[in-house]
């Protein structure tokens, strides 16, 4: 585990150097995850708190060093990005959540994606860094259309043409996904997802495309396997468009053998609204334009990339028999102490 200002120039071994922003978050930990696996790379998964459990587990990970970095302190992010080769880079723009105003603050995560691109600049300006990856958003279906979408989203469109104005296009790649399957996760009372309701924000009837996160981490690893080709190209991600009855439907035929009937559940979007008001912005914004993945040209860019994207049944069939798993587990312990 690294301390600041001790990172050890990697060239005792002669792998790339990539450095993860937001490891522990979910994006960042399947990337770290992904390269890891491929033994090419030496990874410095980047975090605020060396000692917390997320970033214990993933200290525990082949080529992986624990780096301290703070996308707020630009002075951190230069110690992190020192002698790096790549850098995958993103923001969040999730703070404490405070009543009238939600968890979602758009200047916060501007000042994230200016800290990042600047030290991004100097680390290519000291000449080692080639290749920089930046995870955005999914642009809309129609890029002309002029729908209002949420503060999360501008921000991270803002911080794609400070890439540009900084000349940085020609060594990034900048991979957009969409919704995750894991928000379906959400720990609201009544909406969070289980073998009879699939919760949502957006009309049963829109399509709404969505991605497994950890999907993330095989298109960097896909992108860096071809990074000339990729360099200077924006890419929509996504792994499902269904609407949000297919996707319940999904459920329901996993589940049907256990006589089980699964229902769409859409949360108010007045509710929402009070929340989380840019959440709610982004379900109108969804239902209206819509995010513009490209799902048949995915399909030739993921064979020529070895990207196979999770479906959204796979991944469901793998959360039950996660919980089955769990839930086994509580019985055999609570059935441990009941017989003593
Ligand atoms: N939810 C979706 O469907 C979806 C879809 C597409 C894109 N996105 C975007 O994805 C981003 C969030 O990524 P995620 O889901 O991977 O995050 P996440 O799971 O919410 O984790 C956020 C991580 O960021 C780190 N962090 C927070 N503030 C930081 C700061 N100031 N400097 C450095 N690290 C900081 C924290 O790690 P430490 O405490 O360890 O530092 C935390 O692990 C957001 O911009 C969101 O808009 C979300």
């Amino acid at each position: 585990m690294l301390e600041q200002g001790e990172i050890i120039e990697s060239s005792i071994n002669k792998k790339a150097v990539i450095a993860v922003t937001m490891a522990t978050g979910r994006q960042g930990t399947g990337v770290v995850k992904e390269l890891s696996k491929t033994n090419k790379y030496q990874i410095r998964a980047i975090t605020r708190n060396l000692k917390s459990s997320k970033a214990f587990e993933l200290g525990k990970l082949k080529n992986v060093e624990l780096v301290k970095g703070d996308l707020m302190d630009p002075e951190s992010l230069n110690r992190a990005f020192d002698g790096v080769d790549v850098i995958f880079g993103n923001t969040t723009p999730t703070k404490g959540w405070k009543l009238f105003r939600g968890s979602i603050v758009r200047s916060y995560e501007m000042e994230q994606g200016f800290n990042l691109i600047n030290q991004v600049k100097i680390a290519f300006e000291k000449g080692k860094l080639n290749h920089f990856i930046f995870s955005s958003i999914s642009k809309g279906k129609d890029p002309l259309k002029n729908d209002l979408a949420p503060g999360h989203f501008t921000s991270k469109w803002d911080i794609e043409e400070y890439i540009d104005k900084l000349e940085l296009k020609t060594i990034t790649t900048i991979l957009r996904p969409v919704s995750y399957f894991e928000n379906f996760e959400n720990k609201l009372p009544g909406f969070t997802i289980s073998k009879k309701i699939f919760p949502g924000i957006v009309g049963k009837h829109f399509k709404w495309q969505t991605i497994a996160v950890e999907d993330i981490g095989k298109w960097v690893r896909g992108v860096l396997s071809k990074p000339e080709k990729y360099k200077n190209q924006s890419i929509n991600i996504a792994g499902e468009e269904l609407t949000g009855l297919e996707m319940a439907m999904t459920l329901q035929r996993i589940v049907s053998a256990e006589g089980i009937q699964t229902n769409y559940f859409m949360m108010p979007r007045a509710a929402i609204k009070l929340l989380e008001h840019d959440i709610g912005v982004m379900a109108d914004w969804i239902e209206r334009s819509g995010y513009g993945a490209d799902m048949v040209k995915l399909k030739m860019i993921q064979k020529e990339l070895k990207i196979v994207p999770t479906s959204l049944r796979d991944w469901l069939k793998a959360k039950l028999k996660n919980e089955n798993k769990t839930q086994n587990l509580w019985t055999r312990q609570w059935k441990l102490q009941w017989d003593k």
